[in-house]
């Protein structure tokens, strides 16, 4: 008995000495879509500060798939030694029960929560060419030929899809869905006019929005943002029923340790309380997460009640992955 407890005293020992001297190596963040995507650009924003507080590189390792399943199940896997984290969001830890019924992790168990990195108001927007010049225009375009419209997405749980699936519901329409490793390269294909339309994070879309490389009808929140002014709510363009903000947040595998999660969790904090930092996300149409809605706990609380509001949602406009 006498030795079990000494061996235990000398495990609790050694995890408390690794946590204190935590990190000692590179850390990666997994982000689960393409490079050059909402989650990706907020991935490198908050990442790029975190080093600096960590006194470690936070290096991003993109792992696309499967509407972002694929990358958080091999973060929810890693060992849960502080060295892998990941950047997960509304639809990877909000819609993916619902989706896939296979799903390999529990976005309400699997994860150690760590903190929201940015809110993301979604918007909706077109190739230049696309014949509707307003939202109006662009709703009763696609109630008589949605058949013939092509929308992209990030796979089936993105962000991009149950908001677009979302949109799709309220409007009455049946486009036909393309399914990208990313909105990143989904922006490249509605920028070379190859693609119809997408709802998408604004972090994503507001540079070619403001660079007038494509179209954006309306913003799918109750307030206009300030990184795009003259850009609509879908209120205000006339159409009800379809407001929606993402959210991107950090994780780290379920069983790592609250010292390491703290000094994270702080890391994380310290980054959205740094001028150049929320400069970054707010020029972006990014919204940063106000103090009560940083904490790991109201984290973990998002995330029950995300799973709980998009389950009925989804499984009633029969989206499913399988
Ligand atoms: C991305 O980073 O590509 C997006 O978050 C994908 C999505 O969820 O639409």
């Amino acid at each position: 008995m006498k030795k079990i407890a000494l061996t235990l005293a000398a495990i609790g020992l050694a995890t408390a000495a690794q946590a204190q001297t935590y990190p000692q190596r590179p850390i990666t963040m997994i982000v689960p879509f393409a490079a050059g995507g909402p989650t990706d650009v907020i991935a490198r924003i908050v990442g790029d500060h975190m080093s600096r507080t960590l006194g470690q590189q936070i290096v991003i390792e993109n792992v696309a798939g499967a509407g972002g399943t694929t990358g958080i199940t091999r973060a929810a896997q890693a060992q849960a030694d502080g060295y892998t984290i990941m950047m997960g969001h509304m639809g990877t830890h909000g819609a993916a029960p619902a989706l896939y019924p296979n799903l390999k992790y529990d976005p309400t168990k699997d994860f150690a929560p760590i903190g929201l990195a940015a809110g993301t108001p979604i918007v909706i927007v077109a190739k230049k060419d696309f014949p509707a010049n307003d939202l109006k225009g662009f709703v009763d375009y696609m109630k008589t030929n949605g058949e013939k419209v092509n929308m992209a997405h990030a796979g089936v749980g993105s962000v991009s899809h149950m908001t677009g699936i979302f949109f799709n519901a309220v409007v009455k329409t049946k486009p036909t869905m393309v399914a990208y490793r990313g909105t990143g390269p989904a922006l490249n294909d509605l920028m070379a006019n190859t693609v119809d339309y997408m709802t998408d994070q604004i972090v994503n879309v507001a540079p070619q929005i403001q660079g007038g490389n494509i179209k954006a009808f309306a913003i799918a929140t109750a307030e206009r943002s300030p990184a795009l002014p003259n850009l609509p709510t879908t209120k205000e363009a006339g159409l009800d029923g379809f407001e929606v903000s993402a959210w991107n947040a950090v994780f780290a595998p379920k069983g790592t340790s609250p010292e390491i999660a703290k000094k994270l969790s702080d890391a994380l904090v310290k980054a959205l309380d740094d001028e150049s930092t929320r400069k970054r996300l707010l020029d972006l149409g990014g919204v940063i997460p106000s103090g009560a809605e940083r904490s790991p706990e109201a984290l973990q609380k998002l995330v029950e009640s995300e799973v709980a509001r998009w389950t009925p949602v989804l499984k009633a406009a029969g989206a499913t992955a399988e």
